[in-house]
């Protein structure tokens, strides 16, 4: 049986991540593309779920259709989980990632290297025309650098340091970061729940 899911984002990049990652012969990925007219969705929730659940269940509603969305942000234990949730606005509304960067880079300037970890979450969420509702995590574990490295990614990459590799996100090859990312290992378990149609 083909499945029918309509991802809930109108970013271009994570729709190609999300497709690579989903691609199945059982199932068929629709955008919000197909569904002119959709609602916007103000992410104004206090965690990551919250956000997550709200975007899949407004494209669900409006599109009669099972809709997957996701909701990411770095949270750094120094600073007690933030940015967190806000981590798109941290510096401000409508600021830059490099306004982000540089005010996070402040707040950390007086702590060690072995106190600046920190972790990027994802949660994924599905909701089905029924009602029923699924969210499930990913998270990469990482530490805070002290300066800026590398020109690949976007927002906090050129911040965030992977141990295993002993470079940032923004260093790694795409295809490196989008294995260990926290969306692909959110998304992989998203897969899972499609396939053996256990939402
Ligand atoms: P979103 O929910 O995926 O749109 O992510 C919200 C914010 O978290 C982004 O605007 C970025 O600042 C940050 N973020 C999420 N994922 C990543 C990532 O893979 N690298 C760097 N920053 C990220």
């Amino acid at each position: 049986m083909i499945r029918e899911i309509v991802l809930a984002t109108r970013n271009p990049g994570k729709v190609n991540e999300i497709r690579n990652i989903l691609k199945s012969p059982d199932i068929r990925i629709l955008t919000l593309e197909d569904f002119p007219g959709c609602p916007e969705v103000v992410e104004d929730g206090a965690t990551l779920e919250d956000n997550a659940v709200k975007k899949a269940r407004v494209v669900s509603e409006f599109t009669g259709k099972t809709a997957l969305s996701d909701d990411s942000g770095l949270e750094v234990e120094a600073l007690n989980g933030a940015p967190g949730v806000i981590s798109a606005r941290f510096a401000g509304e409508n600021c830059s990632y490099d306004d982000n960067n540089n005010k996070l880079l402040k707040l950390m300037k007086d702590i060690s290297e072995q106190n600046s970890r920190a972790r990027f979450k994802c949660v994924a969420a599905l909701y089905s025309p029924g009602g029923q509702m699924r969210t499930v995590q990913g998270v990469c574990e990482g530490i805070i650098g002290r300066e800026k490295r590398g020109d690949g990614g976007f927002g906090y990459d050129p911040l965030f340091i992977v141990p295993e590799y002993g470079k940032t996100f923004a260093e790694l090859e795409q295809e490196t970061k989008n294995k260990i990312s926290h969306r692909a290992k959110a998304f992989i378990k998203v897969k899972d729940i499609i396939l053996l149609n256990i939402l």
